[in-house]
């Protein structure tokens, strides 16, 4: 049931909700979700269909414009994509303001929401043609600022993106060739899963970083900045930094004959079983479904026999068929595989949450786009004042 919020001010009251567990912000026509059967569609389509059917740039267009795109347009978006790349040469000097150990998402805050400065004068978001080429723009920078944040940290020259590759083998190329090694060739099996993690990453309405890019787009305000503050709401570890933390509680946990004693201490709540858990998800989260998939692929077709993998496999296990568990539906989300694929690819931990950012950027700014479009109210939330009642002003030697 949907009460309206008019009815509720008419009668002079304002609802307490606080994480938002029962107040839809937005209307929104990208993403659907049905948390309790474990159904997620973007504009209609399932994303286990999405992920083994369509290519990362396919499922952009579909997000940004609503439809599929035939032949004709998925070539004219591809291109256009390609033609954006490239970073001003004067963004590459953002990089020395950082320290070389900067962990790469505050390189991607400080360089995405330094692009306003590169794109603010002249740019009208109320201009449909201007918020369209600021969408490009972003989808086809995005994997050049996130593989030069790697670059930069590990003492790297940065390498120029390549348009002949596809989106993916291009993010990997930048990530791991070397001016000593130009004839660098990307793995295709790295290159498909690389894409299929894009894809499951791309957007998942309105979570806590594309709610963030909707409220700072909500007062006007530069889109690269409004993105640059999605990235640090990603960041944290009970969102876009669960994929980094489930590596980090592998490896504390060392292996299979120390998951009970762990399970033990989640059950006294000293820690959390990371990429367990959704705010939405009471069922499997269908992206965890295909990630797994994706994974044993990506082991068999490299040979890597991962202990992790034996590791968190007996987590899953025993989690699923623990008390503890299913009285509060928990289930793997996205983030319990993705890791492991990640590791595999090559990518440090560190850059785990960089992927997530560069994949849900499209998201975000299909959101923004969407507000956008329509007549849209400043987002300012109430709050339930709980401190001091009025009272009068002491001077300092009196107090
Ligand atoms: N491990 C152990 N217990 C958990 C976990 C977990 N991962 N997640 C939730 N619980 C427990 C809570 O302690 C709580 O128990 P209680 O009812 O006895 O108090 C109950 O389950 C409900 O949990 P909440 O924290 O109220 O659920 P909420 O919707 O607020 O939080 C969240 C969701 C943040 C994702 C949480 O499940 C979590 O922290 N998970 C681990 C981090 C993670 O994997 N985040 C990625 C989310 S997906 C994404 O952003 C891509």
């Amino acid at each position: 049931d949907v009460i309206d919020v008019k009815d509720v001010l008419a009668q002079g009251h304002f609802t307490f909700d606080p994480g938002f567990m029962a107040t839809a912000a937005c209307e929104s026509k990208i993403t659907f979700i049905d948390g309790d059967k474990g159904v997620l569609l973007h504009r209609g389509y399932p994303i286990d269909q999405l992920a083994e059917k369509a290519d990362y740039l396919e499922v952009c267009y579909l997000l940004l414009h609503g439809e599929l795109p035939n032949a004709e347009q998925k070539d004219e978006f591809d291109k256009l994509v390609r033609n954006h790349t490239m970073l001003h040469d004067q963004v590459q000097r953002f990089y020395n303001g950082f320290r070389r150990d900067a962990h790469p998402m505050a390189v991607m805050c400080g360089v995405v929401g330094a692009l306003s400065a590169f794109y603010h004068d002249g740019l009208d978001v109320e201009n449909p043609k201007h918020r369209e080429i600021t969408a490009i723009r972003l989808v086809a920078k995005i994997p050049t600022i996130a593989a030069w944040s790697y670059k930069y940290t590990i003492g790297q020259p940065f390498m120029y993106p390549r348009n002949d590759l596809s989106y993916a083998e291009n993010f990997l190329y930048m990530m791991f060739a070397t001016p000593a090694d130009v004839d660098y060739k990307v793995n295709p099996v790295l290159a498909k899963a690389m894409d299929r993690i894009f894809t499951l990453h791309a957007d998942h309405e309105q979570n806590a970083s594309t709610s963030t890019v909707r409220m700072a787009g909500s007062t006007g305000a530069n889109p690269y900045a409004c993105i640059a503050a999605g990235i640090a709401a990603l960041w944290g570890p009970a969102h876009g930094g669960a994929n980094e933390a489930v590596l980090k509680m592998l490896d504390e946990i060392g292996s299979v004959e120390n998951v009970a004693e762990f399970m033990e201490k989640v059950k006294r709540k000293e820690v959390k079983l990371m990429g367990f858990g959704h705010r939405v998800y009471k069922n499997f989260d269908p992206r965890a479904k295909v990630m797994k998939q994706t994974c044993d692929e990506v082991l068999a077709a490299l040979g890597i026999n991962d202990p992790q993998l034996a590791l968190a496999m007996e987590l899953e296990k025993i989690a699923l068929s623990d008390e503890y568990f299913i009285k509060r539906n928990l289930y793997p989300n996205v983030d319990f595989y993705s890791g492991i694929i990640l590791k595999a690819i090559g990518i440090p931990t560190a850059m785990f949450t960089v992927i997530f950012a560069l994949a849900r950027t499209v998201g975000w700014i299909s959101h923004w786009l969407e507000m956008h479009s329509a007549p849209y109210k400043i987002a300012r939330p109430r709050q339930l004042y709980t401190g001091a009642t009025q009272r009068d002003f002491v001077k300092v030697d009196q107090r």
